[in-house]
């Protein structure tokens, strides 16, 4: 098929290359020149793996290709929108501002009968009032949100766990047999599909984010109530999760969730409901937004008090920058929060992060940043753990302990077995635990 992609961020980028990889032929679009010379390079703006192998063999074969201009779209017979939806800046809202603006750029171009396909995260409402836009010259509107998370952003598009299709009612057979096509290799491989309503389709994205942000502030809320008792929130999670309506997955606790799609659909999703005067019926979202928040401050008063109050001019290791491994992500990430954190008290911080440095430093010039693990270490007198990457994972106890200057390491995200620490000679604490 002939596809358009609008907006080549994160999502559209990845949709592109995939939409490619199954088979069909894909022009991204995105205004910004910089981003649209790199992809069509092969190279990405964000660290993302597999995707600089999926779009150089998709350029390679001539079926994928990156432009500034709209008018290329004008062949496409379905057009994807997956431009982002960042929080407002004067508002927990979101902002439509790049939805409404791909729309308007596609419009001229769009063919009567042609399918247009949302796939950024909107506020419930939107699609009904963008098919009336597209409807008015011929074009029908379809919402199929996604699902893919940072770091699997491939394989979650390539071989989705579901399909959402939220459809016009009057024309839901054939759209729906439009995105049977689009998707055909996930149908042939049976995933799940379901077939609703514009408002439902909406709905299950910023509910299922919102599920998974409760979920990680109830096991951190648990790991409040463990460390004012003495017990262990990650024994609490194994044993919880052996239930199976319950599940282990997204019960890790720690120093909290962060990144580009959690923290601002919550809010979004609360801005809405109150617009819609439902605001109480999703009003325990701003305790998980609290709770979530409540655990960098957390990290940060440990590291403080463990230098008895006051940790200006201290060393500190800070590992761990991005919102979660694989990643370059620093959006709302607690890792980097936290160093900042350390930073404005006076702490000597010194970060480090296998992918997330450049985009932290854009933000947070102020801070030290290293690309050397064994010189972040060096004559540090706390470290602290924040983002579980593999190389921190695997750091030895022994052999980190000759580095330091004083073996006290904090486990942000509890991944440290804190006995062969503790044997080691450090002081090792982790989140509620
Ligand atoms: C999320 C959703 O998972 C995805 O379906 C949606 O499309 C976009 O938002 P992503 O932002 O890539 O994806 O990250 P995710 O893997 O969900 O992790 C979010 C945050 O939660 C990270 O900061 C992670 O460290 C944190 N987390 C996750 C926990 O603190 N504990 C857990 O148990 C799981």
């Amino acid at each position: 098929m002939r596809i358009s992609v609008f907006g080549c961020g994160y999502l559209g980028a990845v949709h592109a290359a995939a939409m490619a990889s199954l088979g069909h032929e894909v022009v991204g679009i995105d205004p910004d020149a910089a981003k649209i010379a790199l992809l069509s390079s092969g190279r990405t703006p964000f660290f993302e793996p597999g995707l600089p192998e999926l779009l150089t063999a998709g350029l390679a074969r001539g079926r994928l290709r990156f432009t500034t201009d709209p008018s290329e779209a004008a062949a496409a017979d379905v057009h994807f929108v997956g431009v982002g939806t960042p929080q407002r800046k004067d508002g927990t809202g979101a902002d439509l501002t790049y939805v409404d603006q791909a729309i308007a750029d596609l419009l001229p171009y769009l063919r009567h009968g042609a399918l247009v396909v949302g796939k950024s995260t909107v506020p419930v409402g939107t699609a009904a009032r963008l098919a009336k836009i597209v409807g008015a010259v011929g074009a029908r509107l379809a919402w199929n949100p996604e699902f893919l998370r940072e770091g699997y952003a491939v394989k979650d598009t390539i071989e989705p766990d579901r399909l959402v299709y939220g459809l016009d009612a009057a024309t839901a057979e054939q759209d729906a047999a439009l995105l049977d096509e689009v998707y055909a290799s996930a149908i042939a491989h049976d995933t799940p599909r379901i077939v609703t309503d514009y408002a439902t389709s909406e709905l299950v994205k910023v509910a299922a984010n919102s599920f998974l942000a409760t979920k990680i502030s109830f096991i951190n809320a648990m790991a409040e109530i463990a460390e004012v008792v003495g017990g262990d929130v990650t024994q609490l999670a194994d044993a919880l999760g052996h239930d199976t309506r319950i599940g282990r997955r997204f019960l890790n606790a720690g120093v909290g969730f962060g990144g580009g799609c959690l923290p601002k659909d919550i809010r979004a999703f609360a801005a809405r409901a109150e617009e819609l005067g439902r605001g109480d019926s999703v009003a325990f979202l701003k305790q998980v937004d609290e709770i979530n928040l409540r655990r960098r401050q957390h990290m940060v008063d440990r590291v403080v008090d463990s230098f008895g109050g006051i940790v200006h001019g201290r060393r500190v290791a800070v590992l761990g920058l991005a919102f979660k491994p694989f990643s370059d992500d620093v959006r709302d990430s607690p890792a980097l929060d936290i160093a900042v954190r350390l930073n404005g008290l006076g702490a000597e911080v010194m970060s480090h992060d296998p992918e997330a440095i450049p985009n932290s430093r854009r933000l947070h010039p102020q801070l030290t940043y290293t690309e050397d693990l064994d010189e972040a270490l060096e004559g540090a007198e706390a470290v602290v753990l924040v983002t579980e990457w593999n190389v921190y994972r695997g750091l030895d106890p022994v052999a980190t302990a000759a580095k330091v200057a004083r073996p006290v390491i904090f486990d942000g995200r509890n991944v440290l077995d804190p006995p062969a620490w503790r044997a080691a000679g450090w002081t090792c604490t982790g989140m509620g635990r």
